[in-house]
């Protein structure tokens, strides 16, 4: 029985399910597609989602793009200007030429060739003497017992000559100089190719871009009998720019000669290969000179012939008086009575300024949070100054605003061209990178932890300040202003939502480090101030006072651009900046009655210190570590400096505010801020005055005299001082005082050390930090002419 009923109880099971077997597994499958098929449609859309959000960054703004005014990529300049020399046009399927050179001898295993500007060559001078951008430049470089003159005319006869002049400033020294000069094509199947010639004094080379067509140049030496050696070198494969030292290095040998001055590097012969470069070298004892001739020409057969080259002298004489007449018109030196060697050394300012203007092609390296790895935005390209042509010869997002105060005055529409190019860089969200690092020639030159730019770090916005001067003075046409306008309106919204405090009306730096104890106080490198002390204990609640203030200061001239184009959208800047400019506002966000300063509020401990901690084994060197002696609490973070400034400095402050008496005096107080060199950054009963931020990271904004800011609070005691107001008169005071102190210090460091620095030390006013650094150190032109 149990067996049968087990039997029909199996059976019966098996017959229901065996009825009921097509509907449920129809009914499984189609509910199981359907599910996939929702799962799937969820997964795709996050995928696309999500490829939308990781292409953000990377996806270029593309509302109508400025206006590139005047500038075409047919335009030739010295713009490979992290180089000592380095011609080519704007564009990125140019031929790019320049200059390396080297004496005859080694030096720890190597030769020491000249080629990028680099302050490891430790060369006494390099510097332009006259510059223009657009016409010519003269350039002057001492390296050692060697005195080079380069001196370039461009845009002239569809192309550009340079004259190179060699001579040795010692006679008692005299040794061979090597000189290469090297062309290269920049694009893939362009090529070079060399010709022979009857002339031995005449090199002759051509060769075709495929965008701008054929081209030919040619070298010209003046003093054969000084020539020991002569070389024309083609390379059979692709060397990128930045690699042609090594390219030489690679391909020199020993020559013995049978001249009193013995042996010589030679670069191979061969000559016959076509290639993307082309060198010519010429070995010499000083003096001798050479003219290279530079023209796109239909004809490549052509020779060229002396008379191309024979008036290189009385054409450069017309354009370097000309600039001379339009110096002393613009900035009125003399008139101020100045003397013709500080009259040189402002020319020197301003040319080193515009001979430091690059053009930069490639992609930058960017990452979102929604990319796990870094990713390439781009191609993109830059024309921009640099501030330093040996240690940053990249764009810096703040620095220009500051450069471009100086270009302004001298070649309005070359800045307003280059302001345009950094708006050209803006992508959907309205970012800017702060660093611009475009491609391997930029790259190799920066240390890999910085190339990688994220995109919720900004930069002070201080491109407004170049904007508001362009705007004063007329120079932005109604056109320009229009077509830039979408992307300042999309810049503005970027710092308004992305870098905005917690509390209503405060905004915040991102890119600080919570929680990292091996500095003394974590970094802000967005806020440009890199070390300058913030709240010693990063929190998102912390709000910062210098970038409040360039909010005001961005709305304000927002609101006069909107006005100007008469677009809706001025009210709401006009508001906003009303907002931000209301100084009962500011000071219950940002004054402190405790320390009668403003500042940051943050979590902030007013002791700390770098302690060395136990090494873990004998052969690990010591580290520091961060000891926080008093325990850190929420309110304002009394480092008294440049930050402390900045209501004053962005002229925030009402001329009748009685808290400008206090800031007038601090500036005033030499146990402050006053040096006889100009005002140093940090005070000096700061506990971070001069302190190392790890034991291998030295002071930066932490005492030492910086120019920029040093501009802006000559601008400021200017305004103040010409301002009805209470402190009128202790403005003008300062502002005399504080003006020539900077004025003298730059300038006898620059006759001191043949160079213009990136900051002044605060306690013996001596250059520091690279050089030269013609960037916005060169603000002292417009200190010296009054030009705010
Ligand atoms: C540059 O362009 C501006 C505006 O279009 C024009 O007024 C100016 O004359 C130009 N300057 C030169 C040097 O071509
Ligand atoms: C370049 O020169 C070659 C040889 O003289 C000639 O055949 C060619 O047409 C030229 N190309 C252009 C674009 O002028
Ligand atoms: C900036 O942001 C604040 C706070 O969100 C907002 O009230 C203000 O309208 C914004 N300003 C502009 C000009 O968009
Ligand atoms: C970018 O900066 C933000 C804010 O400082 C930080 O949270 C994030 O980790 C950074 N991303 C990368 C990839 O460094
Ligand atoms: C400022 O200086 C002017 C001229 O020297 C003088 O007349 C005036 O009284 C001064 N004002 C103040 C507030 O000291």
């Amino acid at each position: 029985m149990n067996s049968s009923s087990a039997r029909s109880k199996h059976r019966k099971t098996k017959a229901n399910s065996n009825s009921k077997a097509p509907k449920t597994w129809f009914f499984n499958i189609k509910h199981v597609l359907s599910a996939l098929l929702i799962v799937f449609a969820v997964w795709f859309a996050q995928q696309v989602y999500s490829w939308h959000l990781m292409r953000l960054v990377i996806t270029p703004f593309d509302s109508v793009k400025p206006l590139a005014v005047n500038y075409s990529a047919y335009q030739w300049g010295t713009v490979k200007s992290g180089y000592y020399l380095g011609i080519k046009s704007l564009s990125p399927y140019s031929i790019s030429s320049g200059l390396m050179w080297f004496r005859n001898e080694v030096v720890e295993n190597s030769i020491p060739i000249r080629h990028w500007c680099s302050q490891g060559d430790h060369l006494q001078k390099y510097t332009w003497l006259q510059h223009d951008f657009d016409n010519f430049g003269v350039q002057e470089i001492v390296d050692g017992n060697i005195k080079l003159e380069t001196k370039v005319i461009l845009n002239e006869d569809n192309g550009w000559k340079v004259k190179v002049s060699v001579s040795h400033i010692s006679t008692t020294d005299v040794k061979p100089i090597s000189l290469v000069w090297y062309w290269r094509t920049e694009a893939e199947n362009d090529f070079v190719t060399v010709h022979q010639t009857n002339d031995m004094n005449v090199f002759y080379t051509s060769g075709h871009l495929l965008k701008s067509g054929n081209f030919s140049s040619s070298v010209h030496i003046s003093k054969r009998s000084n020539v020991l050696y002569k070389s024309r070198f083609s390379s059979g494969f692709s060397p990128q720019h930045v690699d042609l030292k090594e390219t030489v290095l690679q391909n020199l040998f020993w020559l013995q000669t049978k001249n009193e001055f013995g042996d010589i590097f030679a670069l191979k012969q061969n000559a016959d290969v076509i290639s993307n470069v082309v060198m010519y070298q010429i070995v010499a004892i000083p003096p001798f000179d050479f003219v290279v001739n530079f023209k796109m020409s239909p004809d490549l057969e052509k020779t060229p012939s002396r008379s191309e080259v024979s008036d290189f002298d009385s054409l450069l004489k017309t354009k370097q008086d000309e600039f001379d007449s339009k110096f002393e018109d613009i900035f009125h030196l003399k008139e101020k009575g100045y003397g013709k060697d500080e009259i040189n050394f402002a020319k020197a300012a301003v040319s080193n300024m515009i001979g430091s203007i690059g053009y930069f092609y490639g992609s930058s390296v960017v990452q979102s949070k929604y990319n796990e790895k870094p990713v390439k935005y781009g191609p993109l390209q830059l024309l921009t100054a640099v501030p330093s042509r040996s240690f940053f010869p990249r764009g810096f997002l703040w620095d220009e605003g500051f450069h471009n105060l100086v270009i302004s005055k001298f070649k309005p529409y070359l800045s307003v061209s280059i302001i345009n190019s950094w708006f050209n860089l803006m992508n959907v969200e309205g970012w800017i990178p702060r660093e611009v690092i475009l491609g391997r020639d930029s790259e190799a030159r920066v240390p890999q932890e910085f190339i990688v730019q994220n995109n919720t770090n900004g930069n002070p916005p201080a491109l407004f300040i170049a904007l508001k001067n362009l705007l004063d003075t007329n120079i932005l046409s109604e056109k320009q202003i229009e077509a830039l306008f979408p992307r300042l309106q999309l810049w503005f919204t970027w710092f308004n939502t992305s870098q905005i405090g917690l509390r209503e009306s405060s905004y915040r730096w991102r890119g600080r480090h919570a929680g990292i104890d091996s500095e003394l106080n974590t970094k802000t490198l967005t806020s440009g101030l890199d070390d300058y002390p913030r709240a010693s204990h990063p929190t998102d609640d912390e709000y910062h006072l210098d970038l409040r203030c360039w909010m005001a200061f961005a709305s304000k001239v927002m609101a006069e651009l909107a006005e100007k184009i008469r677009h809706p959208s001025h009210l709401m800047y006009q508001e906003n900046a009303m907002h931000l400019y209301d100084n009962n506002l500011l000071e219950e966000l940002h004054w402190s009655s405790e320390f009668n300063m403003f500042c940051d509020v943050g979590m902030h401990s007013l002791n700390v210190k770098l302690v060395k901690t136990k090494s873990s084994g004998p052969q690990i060197k010591p580290k520091t570590q961060r000891k926080v002696i008093s325990k850190p609490r929420f309110g304002c973070v009394p480092e008294f400096g440049y930050i402390s400034l900045f209501p004053f400095i962005l002229t925030i402050l009402e001329p009748t505010n009685p808290k400008l008496q206090s800031i007038l005096s601090n500036i005033r107080n030499e146990d402050l801020l006053w040096t006889p060199f100009g005002l140093r950054s940090l005070a000096k009963n700061s506990i971070y005055y001069r302190k190392y931020n790890t034991e291998v990271d030295p002071p930066y904004w932490r005492g030492a005299v910086w120019i920029n800011i040093n501009f802006l609070v000559l601008k400021a005691l200017k305004y103040y001082g010409e301002t009805d107001g209470p402190h009128r008169n202790e403005s003008v005071l300062l502002y005399s005082q504080l003006r020539s102190n900077i004025v003298n210090n730059i300038y006898k460091q620059y006759v001191k050390t043949g160079y213009i620095w990136e900051q002044y030390d605060d306690l013996t006013g001596e250059g520091k930090g690279s050089h030269p650094f013609t960037g916005w150190s060169s603000l002292v032109v417009l200190i010296m002419s009054e030009k705010f």
